[in-house]
Protein backbone atom coordinates (compact mmCIF):
# COMPACT_ATOMS: atom_id res chain seq x y z
CA UNK A 1 0.00 0.00 0.00
CA UNK A 2 1.23 3.62 -1.02
CA UNK A 3 -0.26 5.57 2.28
CA UNK A 4 0.45 9.31 2.43
CA UNK A 5 -0.16 10.15 5.94
CA UNK A 6 -2.22 13.72 6.67
CA UNK A 7 -0.43 16.18 9.01
CA UNK A 8 -0.43 13.83 11.58
CA UNK A 9 0.37 16.26 15.23
CA UNK A 10 3.28 14.73 16.99
CA UNK A 11 4.10 15.21 20.28
CA UNK A 12 8.38 15.01 20.51
CA UNK A 13 7.60 14.52 24.75
CA UNK A 14 5.82 11.32 23.82
CA UNK A 15 3.14 12.07 26.31
CA UNK A 16 -0.52 11.48 25.34
CA UNK A 17 -2.32 14.98 24.52
CA UNK A 18 -5.79 15.19 25.36
CA UNK A 19 -8.28 13.64 22.61
CA UNK A 20 -9.37 16.79 21.21
CA UNK A 21 -6.08 18.63 20.31
CA UNK A 22 -4.40 15.05 19.11
CA UNK A 23 -7.25 14.58 17.30
CA UNK A 24 -6.44 14.84 13.13
CA UNK A 25 -7.31 17.91 11.75
CA UNK A 26 -9.11 16.15 8.95
CA UNK A 27 -11.53 14.35 11.33
CA UNK A 28 -12.09 17.76 13.09
CA UNK A 29 -13.13 19.10 9.54
CA UNK A 30 -15.37 16.40 8.29
CA UNK A 31 -17.35 16.45 12.31
CA UNK A 32 -17.76 20.03 11.47
CA UNK A 33 -19.03 19.68 7.94
CA UNK A 34 -21.18 16.70 8.72
CA UNK A 35 -22.96 18.67 11.60
CA UNK A 36 -23.80 21.27 9.13
CA UNK A 37 -24.39 19.22 5.96
CA UNK A 38 -25.72 16.24 6.70
CA UNK A 39 -29.40 14.60 5.65
CA UNK A 40 -31.75 14.21 8.50
CA UNK A 41 -33.04 10.71 7.87
CA UNK A 42 -35.35 8.89 9.98
CA UNK A 43 -32.83 6.14 10.65
CA UNK A 44 -30.70 9.07 11.87
CA UNK A 45 -33.05 9.58 15.03
CA UNK A 46 -32.81 6.33 16.68
CA UNK A 47 -30.64 4.25 18.21
CA UNK A 48 -32.70 1.29 18.12
CA UNK A 49 -30.61 -1.69 16.55
CA UNK A 50 -33.29 -3.07 14.76
CA UNK A 51 -34.17 0.08 13.17
CA UNK A 52 -30.11 0.94 12.44
CA UNK A 53 -30.26 -3.17 10.45
CA UNK A 54 -33.65 -2.36 8.36
CA UNK A 55 -32.01 1.14 6.97
CA UNK A 56 -28.79 -0.37 6.59
CA UNK A 57 -30.03 -3.48 4.54
CA UNK A 58 -32.62 -1.60 2.84
CA UNK A 59 -29.28 0.93 1.72
CA UNK A 60 -27.21 -1.43 0.00
CA UNK A 61 -29.60 -1.87 -2.49
CA UNK A 62 -31.14 1.16 -3.29
CA UNK A 63 -30.87 4.99 -3.47
CA UNK A 64 -31.96 6.72 -0.12
CA UNK A 65 -35.16 8.65 -1.74
CA UNK A 66 -36.74 5.58 -2.31
CA UNK A 67 -35.06 3.68 0.44
CA UNK A 68 -36.84 6.18 2.64
CA UNK A 69 -40.49 4.87 1.60
CA UNK A 70 -39.36 1.18 1.98
CA UNK A 71 -38.18 1.91 5.49
CA UNK A 72 -41.43 3.77 6.89
CA UNK A 73 -43.58 1.16 4.97
CA UNK A 74 -41.32 -1.60 6.23
CA UNK A 75 -41.27 -0.51 9.97
CA UNK A 76 -45.04 0.40 9.93
CA UNK A 77 -45.78 -3.47 9.47
CA UNK A 78 -42.85 -4.72 11.21
CA UNK A 79 -42.14 -2.42 14.12
CA UNK A 80 -39.77 -4.73 15.95
CA UNK A 81 -38.02 -7.92 15.86
CA UNK A 82 -40.57 -10.28 17.29
CA UNK A 83 -43.38 -8.86 14.73
CA UNK A 84 -40.80 -9.28 11.58
CA UNK A 85 -40.21 -12.71 13.38
CA UNK A 86 -43.77 -13.39 13.77
CA UNK A 87 -44.91 -12.23 10.30
CA UNK A 88 -45.29 -14.96 7.34
CA UNK A 89 -42.33 -15.02 4.60
CA UNK A 90 -45.03 -14.62 2.47
CA UNK A 91 -45.81 -11.35 3.92
CA UNK A 92 -42.01 -10.17 4.17
CA UNK A 93 -41.61 -10.33 0.62
CA UNK A 94 -44.64 -8.65 0.03
CA UNK A 95 -43.26 -5.80 1.79
CA UNK A 96 -39.68 -6.01 -0.25
CA UNK A 97 -41.75 -5.87 -3.72
CA UNK A 98 -39.91 -3.71 -5.66
CA UNK A 99 -36.95 -3.35 -4.18
CA UNK A 100 -34.94 -6.34 -5.57
CA UNK A 101 -32.36 -8.99 -4.11
CA UNK A 102 -35.25 -10.94 -2.18
CA UNK A 103 -32.81 -12.79 -0.44
CA UNK A 104 -32.16 -10.46 1.78
CA UNK A 105 -35.34 -10.20 2.99
CA UNK A 106 -35.76 -13.73 3.54
CA UNK A 107 -32.47 -13.25 5.39
CA UNK A 108 -34.18 -10.49 7.62
CA UNK A 109 -36.77 -12.87 8.35
CA UNK A 110 -34.76 -15.68 9.15
CA UNK A 111 -32.32 -13.35 11.46
CA UNK A 112 -35.52 -12.13 13.61
CA UNK A 113 -36.49 -15.31 14.31
CA UNK A 114 -32.91 -15.69 15.28
CA UNK A 115 -33.24 -13.04 17.85
CA UNK A 116 -36.53 -14.53 18.95
CA UNK A 117 -35.49 -17.98 19.65
CA UNK A 118 -31.10 -17.56 20.91
CA UNK A 119 -32.18 -13.90 22.28
CA UNK A 120 -35.03 -14.03 23.97
CA UNK A 121 -36.29 -11.47 21.64
CA UNK A 122 -33.92 -8.79 22.13
CA UNK A 123 -31.24 -7.94 19.35
CA UNK A 124 -27.97 -8.99 20.69
CA UNK A 125 -25.07 -6.23 22.10
CA UNK A 126 -21.92 -7.68 20.76
CA UNK A 127 -20.32 -7.65 17.55
CA UNK A 128 -19.82 -10.85 17.43
CA UNK A 129 -23.56 -11.80 18.18
CA UNK A 130 -24.68 -9.34 15.58
CA UNK A 131 -22.00 -10.56 13.05
CA UNK A 132 -23.36 -14.25 13.64
CA UNK A 133 -27.10 -13.69 12.56
CA UNK A 134 -28.06 -14.73 8.86
CA UNK A 135 -27.25 -12.40 5.91
CA UNK A 136 -25.04 -10.19 8.24
CA UNK A 137 -21.84 -9.32 6.78
CA UNK A 138 -19.15 -7.35 8.24
CA UNK A 139 -20.11 -3.98 6.97
CA UNK A 140 -23.43 -4.38 8.21
CA UNK A 141 -22.43 -5.78 11.75
CA UNK A 142 -20.02 -2.97 12.12
CA UNK A 143 -22.53 -0.10 10.97
CA UNK A 144 -25.32 -1.66 13.58
CA UNK A 145 -22.64 -1.73 16.60
CA UNK A 146 -21.31 1.74 16.05
CA UNK A 147 -24.10 3.23 15.43
CA UNK A 148 -26.53 1.55 18.03
CA UNK A 149 -24.25 0.96 20.62
CA UNK A 150 -21.04 3.27 19.76
CA UNK A 151 -18.87 0.04 19.79
CA UNK A 152 -15.76 0.73 17.80
CA UNK A 153 -15.91 -1.18 14.58
CA UNK A 154 -15.07 1.17 11.63
CA UNK A 155 -17.34 0.57 8.16
CA UNK A 156 -15.97 -0.38 5.07
CA UNK A 157 -18.22 0.54 1.95
CA UNK A 158 -18.27 1.87 -1.88
CA UNK A 159 -18.49 5.63 0.05
CA UNK A 160 -15.89 4.88 2.84
CA UNK A 161 -12.93 3.07 -0.10
CA UNK A 162 -13.12 6.41 -1.77
CA UNK A 163 -12.95 8.84 0.69
CA UNK A 164 -10.10 6.91 2.60
CA UNK A 165 -8.79 6.31 -0.71
CA UNK A 166 -8.85 9.98 -2.17
CA UNK A 167 -7.85 11.31 1.37
CA UNK A 168 -4.33 9.33 1.67
CA UNK A 169 -4.04 9.07 -1.67
CA UNK A 170 -4.07 4.76 -1.81
CA UNK A 171 -4.10 3.28 -4.94
CA UNK A 172 -4.17 -0.41 -4.06
CA UNK A 173 -7.10 -1.98 -6.24
CA UNK A 174 -10.36 -1.93 -3.68
CA UNK A 175 -11.67 -4.88 -5.44
CA UNK A 176 -8.81 -7.04 -4.59
CA UNK A 177 -8.14 -9.34 -1.24
CA UNK A 178 -5.38 -7.35 -0.72
CA UNK A 179 -7.25 -3.86 -1.06
CA UNK A 180 -10.10 -4.82 1.03
CA UNK A 181 -8.01 -5.69 4.08
CA UNK A 182 -5.79 -3.05 3.61
CA UNK A 183 -8.83 -0.61 3.78
CA UNK A 184 -10.74 -2.21 6.58
CA UNK A 185 -7.06 -1.68 8.34
CA UNK A 186 -7.06 1.38 7.30
CA UNK A 187 -10.45 2.85 8.72
CA UNK A 188 -9.95 0.77 11.66
CA UNK A 189 -7.07 2.87 12.86
CA UNK A 190 -8.39 6.02 11.40
CA UNK A 191 -11.66 5.37 13.61
CA UNK A 192 -12.60 8.17 16.85
CA UNK A 193 -13.28 5.50 19.42
CA UNK A 194 -14.85 8.40 21.28
CA UNK A 195 -17.83 8.34 19.19
CA UNK A 196 -17.57 5.48 16.30
CA UNK A 197 -21.24 5.73 15.14
CA UNK A 198 -21.03 9.83 14.15
CA UNK A 199 -17.47 8.93 13.03
CA UNK A 200 -18.80 6.25 10.41
CA UNK A 201 -21.88 7.70 9.47
CA UNK A 202 -19.66 10.93 8.72
CA UNK A 203 -17.00 9.29 6.64
CA UNK A 204 -20.31 7.56 4.40
CA UNK A 205 -21.99 10.79 4.03
CA UNK A 206 -19.19 12.75 3.17
CA UNK A 207 -18.63 10.58 0.45
CA UNK A 208 -22.45 10.24 -0.60
CA UNK A 209 -22.48 14.57 -0.84
CA UNK A 210 -19.10 15.63 -1.21
CA UNK A 211 -16.55 13.32 -2.44
CA UNK A 212 -18.39 11.90 -5.18
CA UNK A 213 -17.27 9.13 -7.58
CA UNK A 214 -17.13 11.76 -10.57
CA UNK A 215 -16.43 14.98 -10.72
CA UNK A 216 -16.16 16.15 -6.65
CA UNK A 217 -15.77 19.76 -6.65
CA UNK A 218 -12.67 20.07 -4.77
CA UNK A 219 -12.69 23.74 -4.87
CA UNK A 220 -15.44 23.74 -1.75
CA UNK A 221 -14.15 21.10 -0.29
CA UNK A 222 -13.62 20.98 3.34
CA UNK A 223 -11.02 18.51 3.55
CA UNK A 224 -9.42 19.96 0.87
CA UNK A 225 -5.96 21.15 2.50
CA UNK A 226 -5.63 17.40 4.04
CA UNK A 227 -6.32 15.56 0.64
CA UNK A 228 -3.48 13.44 -0.20
CA UNK A 229 -4.87 12.97 -3.98
CA UNK A 230 -5.71 16.50 -3.92
CA UNK A 231 -2.16 17.97 -3.37
CA UNK A 232 -0.91 15.36 -5.79
CA UNK A 233 -3.75 15.49 -8.77
CA UNK A 234 -4.96 12.24 -8.74
CA UNK A 235 -8.48 12.38 -7.02
CA UNK A 236 -9.78 11.35 -10.35
CA UNK A 237 -7.85 8.31 -10.55
CA UNK A 238 -8.92 7.00 -7.11
CA UNK A 239 -10.39 4.98 -5.87
CA UNK A 240 -8.53 1.80 -8.31
CA UNK A 241 -10.03 -0.89 -9.15
CA UNK A 242 -7.75 -3.63 -10.82
CA UNK A 243 -11.12 -4.61 -13.03
CA UNK A 244 -11.01 -1.36 -15.25
CA UNK A 245 -14.11 -0.19 -17.59
CA UNK A 246 -13.31 1.42 -21.06
CA UNK A 247 -12.84 4.98 -20.89
CA UNK A 248 -13.23 7.39 -23.86
CA UNK A 249 -11.34 10.67 -23.98
CA UNK A 250 -12.53 13.46 -25.26
CA UNK A 251 -11.91 17.46 -26.18
CA UNK A 252 -14.01 20.14 -25.88
CA UNK A 253 -13.42 23.55 -26.85
CA UNK A 254 -16.27 25.54 -25.36
CA UNK A 255 -17.06 28.99 -26.84
CA UNK A 256 -18.11 31.53 -23.88
CA UNK A 257 -19.59 33.98 -26.55
CA UNK A 258 -21.00 36.56 -24.79
CA UNK A 259 -22.31 40.68 -24.47
CA UNK A 260 -24.35 42.84 -22.38
CA UNK A 261 -25.76 40.05 -19.93
CA UNK A 262 -26.47 37.96 -23.41
CA UNK A 263 -24.99 35.01 -24.24
CA UNK A 264 -25.07 32.14 -26.88
CA UNK A 265 -26.01 28.57 -25.97
CA UNK A 266 -27.12 25.78 -28.18
CA UNK A 267 -29.26 22.42 -27.72
CA UNK A 268 -26.79 19.55 -27.30
CA UNK A 269 -26.77 17.86 -31.03
CA UNK A 270 -28.60 14.57 -30.87
CA UNK A 271 -27.46 11.25 -31.45
CA UNK A 272 -24.63 12.11 -28.53
CA UNK A 273 -25.32 9.90 -25.56
CA UNK A 274 -24.44 12.06 -23.02
CA UNK A 275 -26.42 15.27 -21.82
CA UNK A 276 -29.46 14.55 -23.90
CA UNK A 277 -31.58 17.06 -24.02
CA UNK A 278 -29.19 19.41 -22.62
CA UNK A 279 -28.00 22.79 -23.73
CA UNK A 280 -23.95 24.04 -23.49
CA UNK A 281 -22.18 27.03 -25.17
CA UNK A 282 -21.02 26.71 -28.41
CA UNK A 283 -18.55 23.76 -29.07
CA UNK A 284 -15.78 22.10 -31.15
CA UNK A 285 -14.96 18.88 -30.81
CA UNK A 286 -11.50 17.30 -31.98
CA UNK A 287 -8.62 14.85 -30.80
CA UNK A 288 -7.29 18.02 -29.36
CA UNK A 289 -8.12 21.06 -27.53
CA UNK A 290 -7.62 24.34 -29.90
CA UNK A 291 -5.12 27.26 -28.88
CA UNK A 292 -6.62 30.99 -29.57
CA UNK A 293 -4.65 31.65 -32.44
CA UNK A 294 -6.26 28.02 -34.24
CA UNK A 295 -9.83 29.56 -33.07
CA UNK A 296 -9.23 32.84 -34.57
CA UNK A 297 -8.97 31.06 -37.61
CA UNK A 298 -11.90 28.89 -37.16
CA UNK A 299 -15.20 29.44 -39.06
CA UNK A 300 -17.64 29.77 -36.16
CA UNK A 301 -15.53 32.52 -35.03
CA UNK A 302 -15.62 34.21 -38.26
CA UNK A 303 -19.57 34.23 -38.33
CA UNK A 304 -19.20 36.41 -34.91
CA UNK A 305 -17.74 39.36 -36.95
CA UNK A 306 -15.63 42.10 -34.81
CA UNK A 307 -15.13 40.36 -31.43
CA UNK A 308 -12.70 40.48 -28.41
CA UNK A 309 -11.30 37.18 -27.68
CA UNK A 310 -9.39 36.20 -24.04
CA UNK A 311 -6.65 34.78 -24.84
CA UNK A 312 -6.05 32.79 -21.72
CA UNK A 313 -8.47 29.86 -21.38
CA UNK A 314 -10.05 28.24 -18.30
CA UNK A 315 -9.21 24.17 -18.47
CA UNK A 316 -10.47 21.11 -16.55
CA UNK A 317 -11.05 17.77 -16.58
CA UNK A 318 -14.58 16.28 -16.61
CA UNK A 319 -14.72 12.81 -15.70
CA UNK A 320 -17.51 10.56 -16.52
CA UNK A 321 -18.17 7.01 -16.00
CA UNK A 322 -16.88 5.78 -19.39
CA UNK A 323 -15.34 9.27 -20.43
CA UNK A 324 -12.42 11.54 -19.65
CA UNK A 325 -13.67 15.39 -21.02
CA UNK A 326 -11.05 17.88 -21.54
CA UNK A 327 -12.53 20.72 -21.65
CA UNK A 328 -11.40 24.15 -22.46
CA UNK A 329 -13.18 27.76 -22.17
CA UNK A 330 -12.59 31.02 -24.39
CA UNK A 331 -14.46 33.87 -23.46
CA UNK A 332 -15.70 36.07 -26.05
CA UNK A 333 -16.88 39.06 -26.53
CA UNK A 334 -18.47 40.26 -30.24
CA UNK A 335 -19.03 43.58 -30.78
CA UNK A 336 -22.63 42.83 -31.26
CA UNK A 337 -23.66 39.39 -30.51
CA UNK A 338 -25.61 37.70 -33.10
CA UNK A 339 -26.89 33.84 -33.75
CA UNK A 340 -25.69 33.21 -37.19
CA UNK A 341 -25.01 30.08 -36.48
CA UNK A 342 -28.28 28.88 -37.18
CA UNK A 343 -28.05 26.29 -34.17
CA UNK A 344 -27.55 28.59 -31.43
CA UNK A 345 -30.04 30.77 -29.16
CA UNK A 346 -29.95 34.10 -27.53
CA UNK A 347 -30.59 33.69 -23.99
CA UNK A 348 -30.02 36.34 -21.32
CA UNK A 349 -27.71 35.48 -18.33
CA UNK A 350 -31.57 35.51 -16.22
CA UNK A 351 -32.90 32.81 -18.30
CA UNK A 352 -30.06 30.54 -18.27
CA UNK A 353 -31.62 28.74 -15.49
CA UNK A 354 -34.58 27.68 -17.09
CA UNK A 355 -32.33 25.40 -19.09
CA UNK A 356 -31.02 22.36 -18.42
CA UNK A 357 -27.00 22.63 -18.34
CA UNK A 358 -24.81 19.88 -18.01
CA UNK A 359 -22.32 20.05 -15.23
CA UNK A 360 -19.20 20.94 -17.13
CA UNK A 361 -21.16 24.12 -17.88
CA UNK A 362 -22.02 24.95 -14.66
CA UNK A 363 -19.02 24.01 -13.22
CA UNK A 364 -17.48 26.93 -15.81
CA UNK A 365 -19.66 29.68 -14.61
CA UNK A 366 -19.23 29.20 -11.23
CA UNK A 367 -15.64 29.65 -11.66
N1 LIG B 1 -24.95 4.68 3.71
C1 LIG B 1 -25.40 3.55 4.25
N2 LIG B 1 -25.60 3.70 5.55
C2 LIG B 1 -25.27 4.96 5.85
C3 LIG B 1 -25.26 5.72 7.03
N3 LIG B 1 -25.65 5.17 8.16
N4 LIG B 1 -24.85 7.00 6.97
C4 LIG B 1 -24.46 7.51 5.79
N5 LIG B 1 -24.45 6.86 4.64
C5 LIG B 1 -24.86 5.60 4.67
Amino acid sequence: MKKAKSGEESNESGASAPALLSMDSWLLALYSWFSSNHRTLPWRETRDPYRIWISEVILQQTRVNQGMEYYLRFLDRFPDVRSLAEASEQEVLAMWQGLGYYSRARNLHAAAQQIATSHGGLFPGTYEEIRALKGIGDYTAAAIASIAYDLPYAVVDGNVYRVLSRLFAVDTPIDSTQGKKEFQQLAQSLLDTTKPGLHNQAVMEFGALACVPVSPDCTCCVLQPQCRAYELGLVNQLPVKSKKTAVKELFYTYLYIHSDNKLLLQPRSAGDNIWKNMYEFPLIEADRLLTAEELLSHPLLEQLGELTLHPTPVDFTHILSHRKINVRFFQIEPNELNNTNHNSIIVTTKELHQYPLPRVITRYLEC
